[in-house]
């Protein structure tokens, strides 16, 4: 007997989130397509692998654009691996009937241990102090080596102050910062319970040792942080982006980098992504660059592994999703 419906995986996830999958596969619901390389499918592939597909499990690297949407009218819900969702045309897929789902809250605490992470490596010039060991240049100690900046007593200033933001204030309030957050939204229930002070943008990055990004990117916060921002931050500041590259404009910090405008950025997420090897911020040694893992622990991955499948199969059963961004789309499958 034909399984009812057809669903892709863009590629590999956790077993934890297969194994469901398999089971709705063994129980005749389903039949899965997994992308089985290590690098994404290219556009040409990614329409093909979603061919006659009714669901998809996509990841953040699948541009889910309206003209896919169009070639494939039977697809019910895109169900992507992540808390953000800006590589899927939302309003498309609603106008279309195609529910939208994502896997936040299990990622939260992991992602702003890593930002905080970011923040701690930056200041404290870890990873610099790695390379001049590996180099061989560690000849003795020295009382003016490697000297990097005290998070304990500094500002830090949190640009978005939703689920991770607030995680990472958490974590402040730990080392004894004082926190200024900037949001469009002003949770002033949550910044009292956690002793941060809303302020705007521009005050914020003036007064703040530490700027950590933790903003949606949306038409509104796309390059947030251009020449303009970086200038008015302190020479010693230090810049953390785990939220999206794109949210920074990456030439003016290259820039700000280079000439001094502001002390070092640590950056989980770029624009380009991935970062060409050849690209100026590696050559910078007051930047640290890592490739897009905020929610890589094993525990969160399996979690968001599970979410993604749950959220998929709930909405192909024509029940409630754990998680979805488009709930209005829902009436219409
Ligand atoms: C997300 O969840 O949005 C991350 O960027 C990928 O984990």
């Amino acid at each position: 007997m034909a399984a009812r419906w057809r669903v892709a995986v863009t590629r590999r996830i956790p077993e934890a989130g297969l194994v469901i999958l398999r089971e709705a596969e063994a129980a005749g619901e389903i039949e899965l397509r997994i992308w089985p390389e290590e690098l994404p499918p290219a556009p040409p592939e990614l329409a093909e692998l979603l061919h006659g597909c009714a669901g998809a499990i996509t990841l953040v690297t699948d541009a889910i654009e309206p003209e896919l949407l169009d070639r494939e009218p039977q697809l019910n819900v895109i169900s992507n691996f992540a808390v953000g969702y800006d590589n899927v045309d939302v309003p498309a897929a609603t106008a279309r009937g195609v529910a939208v789902c994502n896997t936040p809250d299990v990622l939260t605490e992991t992602t702003a241990d890593f930002a905080f992470a970011l923040l701690m490596a930056a200041a404290r010039r870890i990873v610099e102090g790695a390379d001049y060991v590996r180099a061989g240049q560690w000849r003795t100690w020295g009382p003016t080596l490697l000297l990097g900046r005290d998070l304990h007593g500094a500002t830090l200033g949190i640009a978005g102050f939703g689920r991770i933001g607030r995680e990472v204030a958490k974590r402040a309030r730990g080392f004894a910062m004082t926190v200024l957050a900037f949001d469009t939204h002003e949770d002033q229930a949550a910044a009292h319970d956690l002793g941060v002070r809303f302020v705007p943008l521009d005050d914020l990055l003036r007064a703040a040792d530490f700027v950590t990004l933790h903003v949606a990117l949306t038409p509104e916060t796309h390059h947030l942080i251009g020449t303009r921002e970086l200038r008015l931050m302190k020479r010693e500041a230090i810049l953390v982006n785990a939220a999206r590259g794109p949210v920074v404009d990456t030439d003016a910090l290259v820039a700000a980098l280079r000439d001094g405008v502001i002390g070092g950025a640590a950056l989980d997420v770029t624009d380009p992504e991935p970062l060409p090897p050849n690209h100026p911020l590696l050559a910078l040694p007051n930047a640290i660059v890592v490739p897009h893992i905020a929610s890589a622990s094993v525990a969160t991955r399996d979690k968001m592994a599970t979410t993604a499948a749950r959220n998929l199969l709930a909405v192909l059963r024509g029940v409630q999703p754990p998680h979805i961004v488009n709930p209005e789309a829902l009436r219409r499958v």
